[in-house]
């Protein structure tokens, strides 16, 4: 890297005057109009392009998410592009309601083309496009501003012309100033104007105008002023639909589309998950769950997000990243202790009292309302407190630790994670609680425990076994623990109390076991916790405390 950057590069030059600017004082109120561009932007940045049937597919899925307007292509450019469209229209695999989208440079051959691959179809939207920027003018078309004007006008008159040839289909009109957002914006004005002097669009029938961050090149804020400039300094401006196309250069695209809805724009085209040239497009599925969590309809249902990544990643071979927005695999994954116990009261709250609002720590939306499970994806590693530790016990396991022995487990648990170097799942995490407490048979080990009851006087009589050899004994009390307790002591075990005792059944997979958790007190102050696991609750009870007392 350059020790002085200023040599190689400089400031952004093309931030426009606004004055009284108004955007940052606005705040969003309802969704914009939204164009997929998965099939097309999307598409072309991938290694292996989608065949038709994964286009389909994906299509069926952007339809079914409730998107109405679908870039769908370019099918000037291939056969795979021009079949495709053929068969959405020809199969009518678009509903009524739904505009499919065409790309198309200001060429006559390709408009040709395009408009072919039109043919038929309910509704479509005729999108052009011509590079603006001072750099694409310089450096790939070497024309004067009036030259490239001129391609875009001659473009928007050999779409008008062609019209006529797609009677019985409503059709709008699309153009964008590919690299809008590195174009001087009086040179953007001044084209798209002749572009809207050819189309001729009215308040009741708007043409598109997409004003693209192909290169994403400034902050974000730049681009909001770009756009409120051109919202207020363009013609007729309620003949027009100002669309946001964003990509993800300096990782800004979503905040670039926000502040540019603040700005005045009334529709955003992007991607699911963000797939596109080199860092991607705008990530769709984050701009409307951001509307969502702040209680607006986004117009899109991502009920299902998991088989929509499913569909995406099928079709295009892209993995949607583990810390992705809302999508990723860890985004309702807590791994801090505090984390963990702030969710863990945060969700309770939310499910005993009935809160009005959504107000969860760490959990920016409800993860049912996408399908997804909080208790799915936790795992403990050495810095989970004990609060996640027996999150993860009740949440996996339906195991209840009471509040005193999870202190007393959750170092345990700590100190055992720690040592492997590692988080540890659900199961890892049962199995530590198993060897620690419910599997401690030694020294002292139940062989049989039986009890009679008699005018409120219950007597046991008790077969264990003591460091492998036969211990026999009696004894009695005013229930099966007091008489087990009593016992113990004649059978020379120093004195001691129960401090603590709870017990439930165990979920599936323990067939009708039931657990109890039993916490001992020695005479000497020294307190220990015991757990026991059986089909009988009075043998878990005394297993418990066996338990409890291999522990001391
Ligand atoms: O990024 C871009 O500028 C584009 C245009 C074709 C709209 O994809
Ligand atoms: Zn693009």
């Amino acid at each position: 890297m350059h020790k002085d950057p200023s040599k190689k590069y400089q400031p952004f030059q093309h931030a426009p005057k606004l004055t009284d600017r108004q955007w940052p004082s606005r705040t969003l109120t309802h969704a914009p109009r939204w164009c997929s561009v998965d099939l097309r932007d999307g598409n072309q940045a991938l290694a292996v392009p989608m065949n038709v049937s994964q286009k389909l597919e994906l299509f069926q899925t952007l339809v079914k998410i409730g998107f109405k307007e679908i870039e769908v292509g370019f099918p000037s450019a291939s056969n795979t592009e021009f079949t495709f469209n053929r068969r959405l229209i020809e199969e009518k695999r678009a509903p009524d309601d739904v505009w499919l989208q065409v790309l198309v440079q200001a060429r006559e051959d390709l408009i040709e083309r395009t408009v072919e691959s039109l043919i038929g179809a309910k509704k479509v939207i005729i999108h052009m496009y011509n590079s603006t920027s001072p750099a694409q003018r310089r450096v790939v078309f070497g024309k004067s501003k009036d030259e490239i004007k001129a391609i875009a006008v001659n473009g928007a008159q050999m779409i008008k012309d062609r019209l006529h040839r797609l009677k019985g289909t409503e059709i709008m009109l699309q153009y964008s100033p590919e690299s809008f957002s590195m174009t001087e914006v009086e040179y953007a004005k001044e084209i798209s104007e002749a572009v809207m002097d050819v189309w001729q669009p009215t308040p009741e029938h708007k043409m598109i105008l997409n004003l693209p961050d192909t290169v994403e090149v400034a902050m974000p804020n730049v681009y909001a002023d770009q756009i409120e400039w051109i919202c207020k300094n363009i013609k007729n401006r309620d003949a027009l639909i100002i669309s946001l196309h964003t990509h993800n250069d300096r990782c800004t695209g979503v905040a670039a589309t926000e502040l540019g809805l603040l700005a005045g724009a009334d529709r955003v085209e992007g991607t699911l998950f963000g797939n596109g040239e080199r860092t991607g497009n705008l990530d769709i599925v984050t701009v409307a769950l951001n509307l969502y969590m702040h209680g607006i309809d986004p117009k899109l249902d991502f009920s299902n997000l998991a088989s929509i990544i499913d569909v995406y990643e099928r079709s295009t071979g892209m993995t949607v990243p583990p810390r992705q927005p809302y999508a990723g695999e860890l985004v309702f994954t807590a791994f801090s202790g505090s984390h963990q116990d702030a969710i863990k009261k945060g969700l309770a709250e939310w499910e005993h009292q009935k809160r009005e609002h959504w107000d969860v720590p760490y959990l920016t939306i409800d993860p049912a309302d996408i399908g997804r499970e909080y208790r799915e994806v936790i795992r403990v590693n050495s810095q989970s407190g004990k609060g996640g530790v027996a999150y993860l016990l009740e949440s996996e396991f339906g195991i209840e630790l009471p509040k005193d022995m999870q202190r007393e487990f959750g170092p345990i648990a700590n100190d055992a994670v720690d040592k492997l170097g590692r988080e540890v799942s659900g199961a890892e995490l049962k199995a530590m609680f198993w060897k620690e407490y419910v599997e401690r048979v030694s020294p002292w080990a139940l062989k049989s425990f039986e009890t009679e009851s008699k005018n409120g006087v219950v007597k046991c009589h008790a077969k264990f076994l003591r460091d492998g050899k036969a211990v026999d004994f009696k004894g009695e009390g005013n229930g099966p623990l007091a008489a087990l307790v009593h016992g113990l002591t004649t059978a020379g075990i120093p004195r001691f109390e129960i401090a603590n005792y709870s017990e439930h059944a165990l979920s599936s997979g323990e067939t009708a076991a039931a657990i109890a958790y039993i916490q001992i007190k020695s005479a000497d102050g020294k307190s220990r916790w015991g757990a026991g696991v059986d089909t009988n609750i009075e043998l878990a009870s005394v297993k418990a405390v066996l338990s409890a007392l291999n522990r001391l």
